[in-house]
């Protein structure tokens, strides 16, 4: 390997980097040691602010490629054409630890994708669970303060957390995917992904359908039991971004096949479930699913700060022939990622070599913290004008839609959040039921107030009888005659 010249940040020469400039040989050191100022500087502006949530996570770059083509459904290019490969970059995360904290916790997983597409950046911002714990933006500051650490104590506090979940029951079942079986995948490639909230996809001809995406791992779904997932924590907290790195670098690039749920529009006012409820699924007898595409995994990234954290993933980045659904929780998520990217990497993020779209950008913005694409140039720098400089395009205006109602606070109508939880539970087998009952009870026990517990068990009862007897059971308390 040969050496090549050392420079600073400006490009000079560096002299001398092993010793400070100082006056004699035990002087004291000299400010116009300008390399050592600006080294020092520098490394004291290393960090950027974690993500709020999902700090701890890894990622890797790809591909998709269209096995079935849905232009009937959508117009979007990632989507349409058999054969159709286009790049991609993912991001595989915990939800609730800091930077450093162990991969293997019982936590949802982000499974972030951001499909560089020929019309600009498409992302699909989702979890390796079909449905999430609350329905609404305005609850997601709270839920997360249960899920982080107790502001006097600095430990995780899991009377917060019940106190939270029993006191928003649509949170349910939720909480019972995620203290099953589920709740702590071996490895991120052994782990589906789902865009959990419902999309509107648009065709050519302006007609829509409501989506909902489903990544399944083409490794299998494999989990680790509560015991082994503990040890791996204590001896490699790193053990997922590992295993990722590592399977990539020898060749075994692990792939998930992406299915669609299709529903035509006019159902929404007629199914059983409101499909834009992100804390229910929808049967897939009545929704079968629909072969998409194959996403592949085959490049580690080069730089870890530079492409996994910062990375800017956002549900808010569509393409033409995707378009948001009314969904409460998915229309909050639109304003809080471009806003938390603002925040946390800079205002031009998107110029940064791993968000930057493949796609040509050209429009009208200028200026701010850290310009790094030439900033437009010399190039016409306001619009409408009479200089030749970029025009909007009117078939990627949105499909227009219909709204009707008062404008108020308003909570969805159906508050049946015990039919799916059940639904899940009975899907158990009499050794998940044990477990779950297990980690469940493990994770209550330390719950401070017994008001808090039976108020849970009483959830756990309406969705099954036999899951709240035994949580009550585990957790030396007996159902309140008043639920049964
Ligand atoms: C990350 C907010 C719900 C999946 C984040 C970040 C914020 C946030 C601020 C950090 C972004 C960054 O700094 O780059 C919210 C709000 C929600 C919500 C306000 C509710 C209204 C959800 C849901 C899902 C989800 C329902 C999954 C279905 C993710 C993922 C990441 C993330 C995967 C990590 C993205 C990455 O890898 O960079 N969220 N979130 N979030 N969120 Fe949410």
């Amino acid at each position: 390997m040969t050496n090549y010249r050392q420079t600073t940040s400006w490009g000079a020469p560096v002299g001398d980097n092993q010793n400070s400039i100082t006056a004699g040989s035990r002087g004291p050191v000299l400010i116009q040691d300008v390399h050592l100022l600006e080294k020092l500087a520098h490394f004291n502006r290393e960090r950027v602010p974690e993500r709020v949530v999902h700090a701890k996570g890894g990622g890797a770059h790809g591909y998709f490629e269209v096995t079935n083509d849905l232009s009937k459904y959508t117009k979007a290019k990632v989507f349409n054409g058999v054969g159709k490969r286009t790049d991609l970059f993912i991001r595989f995360s915990t939800v609730a630890g800091e930077l450093g904290s162990a991969d293997t916790v019982r936590d949802p997983r982000g499974f972030a994708v951001k499909f560089y597409t020929e019309e600009g950046n498409y992302d699909i911002v989702g979890n390796n669970t079909p449905i999430f714990f609350i329905r609404d933006a305005i609850k997601f500051p709270d839920f997360i303060h249960t899920q982080k650490r107790d502001p006097k104590t600095h430990l995780k506090n899991p009377t917060a957390v019940w106190d939270f979940w029993s006191l928003s029951p649509e949170s349910l079942h939720q909480v019972t995917y995620l203290m099953g079986d589920r709740g702590i995948p071996a490895t991120w490639r052994h782990m589906n992904g789902y865009g959990s909230h419902t999309f509107k996809w648009v065709n050519e001809a302006g007609e829509g359908v409501w989506v909902k995406y489903h990544f399944i791992s083409d490794q299998g779904v494999k989990n680790l039991s509560s015991d082994v997932a503990d040890k791996m924590a204590g001896e490699n907290p790193d053990y997922h971004i590992e295993d990722l790195f590592n399977a990539i670098e020898t060749g075994d690039y692990p792939s998930w096949t992406l299915f669609v749920q299709i529903m035509p529009l006019e159902d929404a006012n007629t199914y059983k479930w409101d499909p834009f409820d992100v804390t229910k699924v929808w049967s897939h007898k009545d929704y079968p699913l629909i072969e998409v595409g194959k996403m592949v995994l085959n490049r580690n990234p080069e730089n870890y700060f530079a492409e996994v954290e910062q990375v800017t993933l956002s549900p808010g980045n569509m393409v033409p022939g995707v378009e948001p659904s009314p969904d409460k929780m998915l229309q909050g998520r639109l304003f809080a990622y471009a806003d938390a990217h603002r925040y946390r990497v800079g205002v031009n993020h998107n110029q940064l070599p791993i968000n930057r779209p493949k796609a040509a950008v050209n429009n009208y913005q200028r200026d701010g913290f850290m310009t790094g694409n030439g900033n437009g140039g010399g190039s016409v720098y306001y619009e409408p004008n009479s200089f030749g400089g970029p025009k909007e395009d009117a078939s990627a205006k949105i499909s227009p839609f219909e709204v009707t109602g008062v404008a108020a606070s308003v909570s969805y109508n159906a508050d049946d959040h015990y039919t799916q939880a059940g639904d899940l539970y009975r899907l158990m087998s009499e050794d998940e039921k044990a477990r779950l009952v297990e980690n469940i009870v493990g994770a209550m026990k330390p719950v401070a107030l017994e008001e808090i517990k039976l108020r849970q068990i009483e959830h756990f009862y309406k969705a099954d009888p036999d899951y709240g007897t035994r949580v009550a059971q585990g957790l030396g308390l007996s159902v309140p005659e008043a639920v049964k």
